[in-house]
């Protein structure tokens, strides 16, 4: 099957040079082509150029689009989610509006616990049912890639129940899907008095059977205040590491505790909301391959301090936005929003928001070497915006500029 979009008034590769990721100045460098066509073939794009240069006769049953109106950015790969939950959290965005912060209203039994609560009243069919819907919708918004994490059933058969929802619809659905395990997201209120048990629990039982089934790529763990540790942290992810789950780490989104320092260690895979992170932390990834997941939405939703994305991306420290979409902390998943806020007010320019968005987001998820650039020999995930040009996007805030997705080398229809 052949795919031909020809004559784009855009086209941002963000190519990669064969790097899983950009840092520095080289975020800047995103690749734009004027007048160019990208040829798929089953999937897979074979050939970028000028379209006065695309001499190739195409198969006679091949598609071809007019991208003359069109400017093309490859899929956006959204490398922090917990779009699988039950329920939603309405009642405390409403009481967040009277100045009731996010940690106060956990404190009172609100926040993730009540997500939990829900979750595990859910069925996995209920779940994945809601989970498609979201998919879908995230798809119409640019997205073709995204990491779900687990962390709302806080139990063996809640953990497992959200684990195989998430790896069903990563085979049933066109989304490219990975997984992460994140048992550690809360204690659960049944071992308020038993943490060390919770552990092993995480560690000993569940883990070996989430490895065994490969229903996770990953592993992650809140590490803050009134959650998990920095020596819990350690424990949990060197244990999990033991597994071959990559790692990641929730860290410095409320206190400064070490854990970016750890996952610097660990080298994971990523380390993720750095909106406290420390000068020594800062320090501790500047020459490392471990990302940093930054979330612009967590911070606008709940009126808390930005990460200094500005500060980390000038020290050389691999940057990637992500929307966290979840329904506590930021019940939002478009990825241009994202976007928007990291150039209002973390001072991102657009092509830096572009290239975290898309290669750096992929590299955060392990598939850098498959997405998030589009270069000859990855696959097809691209989407077209009915723009100017590609500085509009992030610009015009509030609205989906997308006019056509294309999943690996397919036109979706929604
Ligand atoms: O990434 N920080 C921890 N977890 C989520 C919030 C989850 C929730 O509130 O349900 C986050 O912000
Ligand atoms: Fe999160």
């Amino acid at each position: 099957m052949q795919l031909l979009i020809s004559n784009l008034r855009q086209l941002v590769t963000v190519r990669s040079g064969g790097k899983s990721f950009k840092r520095g100045q080289e975020m800047r460098d995103i690749g734009v082509m004027e007048n160019a066509s990208v040829l798929i073939e089953n999937g897979v794009i074979t050939w970028i150029g000028n379209a006065s240069d695309f001499t190739n006769t195409l198969e006679p049953d091949a598609d071809t689009i007019d991208g003359s109106s069109y400017v093309a950015l490859p899929g956006f790969v959204d490398s922090h989610t917990h779009t699988i939950f039950g329920g939603s959290r309405e009642n405390e965005f409403a009481l967040r509006s009277e100045g009731k912060t996010y940690q106060e209203i956990a404190a009172q039994g609100g926040g993730i616990l009540s997500s939990v609560n829900a979750t595990r009243n859910a069925t996995k069919k209920e779940l994945k049912k809601a989970g498609s819907k979201r998919l879908d919708a995230m798809m119409r918004h640019g997205t073709t890639s995204v990491e779900i994490k687990s962390g709302y059933g806080l139990s063996e058969d809640g953990e497992i129940k959200m684990l195989d929802a998430i790896t069903e619809l990563a085979n049933e659905h066109f989304m490219t899907i990975r997984s992460t395990f994140l048992g550690a997201h809360a204690l659960p209120p049944e071992f308020k008095e038993r943490r060390e048990e919770y552990i092993d629990l995480l560690c000993n039982r569940m883990m070996p059977h989430i490895a065994k089934r490969k229903i996770a790529q990953f592993c992650d763990v809140f590490c803050e205040t009134g959650y998990f540790t920095v020596e819990e942290s350690r424990r949990i992810l060197e244990q999990a590491a033991t597994h071959g789950l990559g790692l990641k780490l929730h860290s410095d989104e409320f206190n400064s505790l070490g854990g970016t320092q750890l996952a610097a260690e660990l080298k994971a895979v990523s380390v993720d909301h750095l909106e406290h992170i420390s000068d020594n932390a800062i320090a501790a990834l500047q020459r490392g391959s471990t990302i940093a997941v930054l979330l612009p939405g967590v911070s606008f939703f709940l009126r808390n301090p930005y990460a200094p994305a500005r500060k980390l991306i000038d020290a050389g420290v691999p940057l990637a936005i992500a929307s966290d979409f979840n329904p506590g902390s930021c019940m939002a998943f478009s990825m241009p929003l994202m976007m928007t806020i990291a150039c209002t007010q973390m001072s991102m320019t657009p092509e830096e928001a572009i290239t975290a968005s898309t290669l750096n987001g992929a590299a955060a998820m392990g598939i850098a070497d498959q997405v998030g650039s589009i270069e000859i020999g990855k696959r097809a995930d691209i989407i077209l915006y009915d723009i100017p040009n590609y500085r509009y996007l992030a610009y015009h805030f509030g609205s989906n500029l997308a006019a056509k997705i294309i999943k690996n080398g397919t036109i979706l229809e929604f």
